[in-house]
């Protein structure tokens, strides 16, 4: 497990032993607070690029595992990658893990990229709440195709036992489906994902005074961002404190103030059918889901805690399906595309 905080004592024990991939290197105290300081001051400037960075994370290991996948542009193949997936509408922090690559150099792939920026955007957009080690020593794959990031990856219109089946695929529990789910707490989401809760022959209950607020706010952002399909936020906790009003949001255990903040504000909106995603939705209508929601709503750091394990256990999903692994000079293309 390499730390960033790894205290000096064990450092000089590992130059002695020297450690080998997969546990503490030197190096990997070096590459761990550089891909921190990344992203703290990417978050910085642009907050969103946080939640595109867990994103990520589960996009990426969800696909053949950990392996930088999602990153390519091209492969050997030359089919199209994994970002032209219909699945991976918004998928974003490419430019960034490009920016951390070039400081890196050639020794780290752009899978342990991936899971280190995505680890770090998750204890900083929690205020360090959420903290948690993982190893390193992925190697980065030369496969990557948009058909099968869309037959592997869940759906926003999917039913309840449809995500059950898709998680447990990956091994992945109910339990572990509901625990993920609250990355939605942060970030956004087009239209096309939730356009189905909002015509109401398709669909899904959803609380009617948040689907006019909704309705009104998607015209207004189809004006501002100059698109038919417009992003909207995830969680109604970072709404306007009109929107919040209109949708009658009730705040009550909700910190209001922490906009963007990750947390376990999703389950307080889910159980209050204020959320964009059918797939969100669904997970009320099994009992143990749902009691499940209810004890993450009522326990903050029970949710912080369960989160970080199961970020630990999809951070280790095992590459597989590519025929050769390395470590990627451009995180965009395969080695052998780049000429080497
Ligand atoms: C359980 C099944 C899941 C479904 C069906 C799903 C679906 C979606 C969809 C449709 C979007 C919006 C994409 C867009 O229109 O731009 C989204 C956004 C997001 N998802 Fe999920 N997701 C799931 C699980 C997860 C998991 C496991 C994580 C992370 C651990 C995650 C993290 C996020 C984040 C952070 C965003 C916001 C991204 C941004 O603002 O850039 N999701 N998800």
């Amino acid at each position: 497990m390499a730390k960033v905080n790894t205290g000096a004592a064990l450092l000089s024990l590992c130059l002695l032993l020297a450690c080998s991939a997969g546990g503490t290197t030197a190096a990997d105290v070096d590459v761990e607070a550089t891909v921190r300081t990344e992203v703290e001051n990417a978050i910085k400037s642009n907050p969103g690029v946080g939640a595109a960075l867990i994103r990520l994370v589960f996009h990426d290991c969800w696909v053949n595992g950990c392996d930088g996948s999602v990153l390519l542009d091209q492969t050997p193949s030359g089919s199209n990658t994994e970002k032209k997936a219909i699945n991976n509408i918004g998928l974003d922090g490419f430019s960034l893990v490009d920016t951390i690559k070039s400081k890196l150099g050639n020794s780290v792939s752009c899978a342990d990229i991936v899971v280190f920026a995505g680890r770090d955007a998750a204890r900083y957009l929690s205020g360090g709440k959420i903290a948690y080690s993982v190893p390193s020593g992925r190697k980065d794959g030369i496969v990557s195709s948009a058909a099968a990031a869309d037959a592997i990856l869940p759906q926003s219109t999917f039913e309840f036992q449809q995500l059950k089946d898709n998680f447990a695929k990956k091994n992945f529990t109910q339990e572990e489906l509901v625990i993920l789910s609250g990355a939605h707490s942060i970030g956004v989401s087009h239209l096309s994902s939730f356009q189905d809760r909002l015509n109401d022959t398709t669909a899904t209950p959803i609380n009617d005074s948040y689907k006019q607020a909704l309705v009104a706010d998607i015209e207004a952002q189809k004006n501002s961002q100059n698109t038919q399909d417009p992003t909207e936020k995830n969680n109604i906790r970072d709404m306007s404190l009109k929107f919040q009003n209109d949708s009658g949001y009730d705040t009550t255990g909700v910190n209001t103030a922490a906009k963007g903040a990750l947390d376990n504000s999703y389950y307080h909106a889910n159980l209050q059918n204020r959320v964009l995603f059918k797939s969100d939705w669904v997970m009320r209508t099994d009992i143990k889901a749902g009691g499940d929601m209810a004890e993450y709503m009522n326990n903050a750091t029970k949710w912080n805690n369960d989160f970080a394990a199961t970020m630990v256990k999809l951070s280790k999903l095992p590459a597989e399906g590519s025929t050769h692994y390395e470590i990627r000079k451009n995180c965009r293309v395969t080695n052998q595309n780049q000429g080497f």
